[in-house]
Formats: C-alpha cells, sequence, structure tokens
C-alpha cells in the first residue's frame, strides 16, 4: 500500500509510520529524518538545509522533490511505502502525481494546543530518530533511547519561536493538500487526539486493515 501521512508538525505522524510499517511491511520515508540524517552527516545537502529546518521553514520545491522520486525508485519502496511530510506544497503533490500513484492519504487531524504540548515535550534520539514525550511517551531511562541506547535531544525546530513558524507554514502551505486530496477521493480522515494505542486503532478502521 502506497500512504501519504499528512497533518502539522506533532501531530504523531512519525510516530504512527513507526507502528504502521510493522502492520503494512513497507518502509517509512521521512522527509525530515532525511534532512537531519544530512545535517547529522555534514553532507552538502545537510550544509544547505540545516538553517532551514532549525528555522521551521521548508526545504525548496526542486531539492526535496528530486530526493523524494530517487528514494522511491530503491527496490525496497516497489511495493509500498509510508511518506512522512512528503508532500508539503501544492507542486510537491503535482510532482508526485507523475512518477508514483498513492492509494490514500492519510490525514491526522488535530488542533495546535494539542500540537504545542506535543512538541514542546519531544525528545528525540540523536542516533536512530525515535521519538519520546516527557509526558506521553517516556524512556525507561532519563535521557536515553530505548531503540538503541542514543542521547535524547531536543530538536532546535521544537522551541517555541520555531514552532509558531512551522505552524504558519503548515496552514499556508501545506493544509491545502487535504482538498487537494479531498477532490480526488483519496482522502482518509484520522482523529490524532487520543493516545497512541488508540490512534493506531483509529488509523487501521479507517483504512480497512
Ligand atoms: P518533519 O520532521 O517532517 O517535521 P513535521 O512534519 O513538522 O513533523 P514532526 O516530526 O515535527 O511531527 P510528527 O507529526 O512526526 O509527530 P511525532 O510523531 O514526532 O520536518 C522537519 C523539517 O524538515 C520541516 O520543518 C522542513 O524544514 C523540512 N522538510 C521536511 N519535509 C519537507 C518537505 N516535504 N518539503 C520541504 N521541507 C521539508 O510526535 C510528536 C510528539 O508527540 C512526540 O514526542 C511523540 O512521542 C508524541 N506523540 C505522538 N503521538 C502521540 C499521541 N497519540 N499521544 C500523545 N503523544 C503523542
Amino acid at each position: 500500500m502506497k500512504l501519504i501521512f499528512l497533518g502539522p508538525p506533532g501531530a504523531g505522524k512519525g510516530t504512527l509510520a513507526a507502528r504502521a510499517v510493522s502492520i503494512l511491511a513497507v518502509p517509512h520515508i521521512s522527509t525530515g529524518n532525511i534532512f537531519r540524517a544530512a545535517i547529522a552527516a555534514r553532507s552538502p545537502l545537510g550544509l544547505k538545509v540545516k538553517g532551514i529546518l532549525d528555522s521551521g521553514a521548508l526545504v525548496d520545491d526542486e531539492s526535496t522533490i528530486g530526493l523524494v522520486r530517487e528514494r522511491l525508485a530503491r527496490a525496497d519502496a516497489q511495493g509500498g511505502y509510508i511518506l512522512d511530510g512528503f508532500p508539503r506544497t501544492i507542486p510537491q503533490a503535482e510532482a508526485l502525481a507523475a512518477f508514483s500513484a498513492v492509494d490514500r492519504v492519510v490525514n491526522f487531524d488535530i488542533p495546535d494546543a494539542a500540537v504545542l504540548e506535543r512538541l514542546g515535550g519531544r525528545r528525540t534520539c540523536r542516533n536512530c530518530g525515535t521519538n519520546f514525550h516527557i509526558l506521553f511517551t517516556r524512556p525507561q531511562r532519563e535521557g536515553i533511547c530505548d531503540s538503541c541506547g542514543g542521547e535524547l535531544y531536543t530538536r532546535e525546530d521544537d522551541r517555541e519561536g520555531a514552532i509558531q513558524k512551522r505552524l504558519g507554514v503548515y496552514r499556508e502551505q501545506t493544509a491545502p493538500l487535504i482538498a487537494f486530496y479531498r477532490t480526488r477521493g483519496l482522502l482518509v480522515d484520522v482523529d490524532a487526539r487520543p493516545a497512541v494505542d488508540k490512534v493506531v486503532e483509529n488509523f487501521t478502521k479507517a483504512l480497512g486493515l
């Protein structure tokens, strides 16, 4: 199954994708994770996008589309995928339609107040990217990733100013994708407000899994 996970920053797309890959047996492809890995590796792409990610703005469409086109051409994505964080603009959605036909677009619906609470308390593993939360999904050992033992840190774009910027960018550039995909009959709405297990249940029911 070829899926897009759509929703505001902090809706829980990455958390849900980590659970959904074991149900669907498809790769989780997160453009945010790809950019953060490039930054950690200090690659030319990473050097180019670091300031953009830290500020909460979007990377340019051309670079992002090229990256996703290459990633979807790999063997492991031929049977399906979960695209998390792409597309994020109408030009990205139009470009994607030209090189891959998605089956469903899952729209994770959540109010701004919950976004602020989730992102304000998020801690991310510097090594494997797994997300935790200081209240909702606490690691077993403070500051240490349960999955790989890596160090947990606060993303630069999870600071108050950057969160507000990301919400503004989402409203202006990404939210129009809801109507874009609804008119094409691809959109499935999932209430992302409950606890993770309940959202997984909502997701599997909505997709008839
Ligand atoms: P990206 O990494 O994609 O950021 P995002 O879309 O803002 O999404 P997040 O990772 O912040 O949130 P999420 O919805 O995955 O929530 P999570 O599961 O972590 O992109 C980062 C940046 O990269 C962008 O700002 C941009 O600069 C660039 N970029 C990426 N893609 C791009 C593109 N296509 N075009 C241009 N630029 C691009 O959950 C959040 C927290 O809540 C966690 O702590 C988690 O533990 C907790 N949580 C999750 N679910 C629940 C729940 N049900 N109940 C309680 N807590 C929960």
